[in-house]
């Protein structure tokens, strides 16, 4: 275990970030787990995920790295006192990153249910003065999750009826950044521009 880095969420999302890091860091050694039996995580309860992060976490943590791929599991990290110097999550990176490439600082976050009640990305943004706007948006997960049973055409009929539905909160708002906050949202950034114009897509 010791060589290796970890990396987790609870689904497929986190494959992203996973290829990221193996196209920058090609000689390490990689887990990918999928905690695919307790997926979703982005509406189940704060209490639950508090011991299956634990749990994760604690099975894991003689790994070289521990990289949570999920910001659901991210957050309910910070609310863990475990302090392991080899576990990243994604929360401040990423808010660093959209505050600093946005212009006006006024930043969207799609996120997952729990993601957004917990507040993380509100708190760090707020902290550099960022203004925010939050949308909780765990149905989309269920979308890409649930892709298979759908042919490609009635996935993108039903993702763009949601979309035009839900991104229709970021009217007014002004933002020129949006930060796709679950690993999952990536999959869509091409759908998102057809409801949504912004020039910064952050994808966490
Ligand atoms: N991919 C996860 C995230 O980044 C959560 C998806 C879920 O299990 O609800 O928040």
């Amino acid at each position: 275990m010791k060589d290796k880095i970890v990396v987790f969420d609870s689904g497929l999302g986190g494959l992203n970030i996973y290829k990221t890091l193996t196209n920058k860091h090609p000689n390490e050694n990689y887990i990918y787990f999928a905690d695919e039996l307790y997926l979703p995580y982005g509406t189940k309860s704060v209490e639950f995920l508090k011991q299956r992060i634990r749990s994760i976490i604690e099975y894991f943590k003689d790994a070289k790295a521990i990289v949570i791929a999920c910001n659901t599991a991210s957050s309910i990290y910070r609310l863990l006192d475990l302090n392991y110097p080899n576990v990243y999550e994604i929360i401040d990176v990423t808010s660093q990153y959209a505050y600093n490439t946005s212009r006006n600082k006024k930043i969207g976050v799609i996120a997952t249910d729990l993601t957004i009640e917990l507040g993380m990305y509100q708190d760090a943004l707020n902290k550099l003065n960022a203004k925010v706007f939050p949308l909780k948006y765990s149905e989309l997960v269920d979308f890409i999750e649930g892709k298979d049973q759908y042919s490609e055409e009635e996935y993108l009929r039903i993702v763009n009826e949601s979309l035009k539905d839900k991104f229709s909160f970021f009217k007014d708002s002004d933002i020129d950044s949006l930060i796709c906050g679950c690993t999952h949202f990536g999959y869509l950034i091409d759908e998102y521009k057809k409801h949504l114009t912004v020039s910064n897509y952050v994808i966490s």
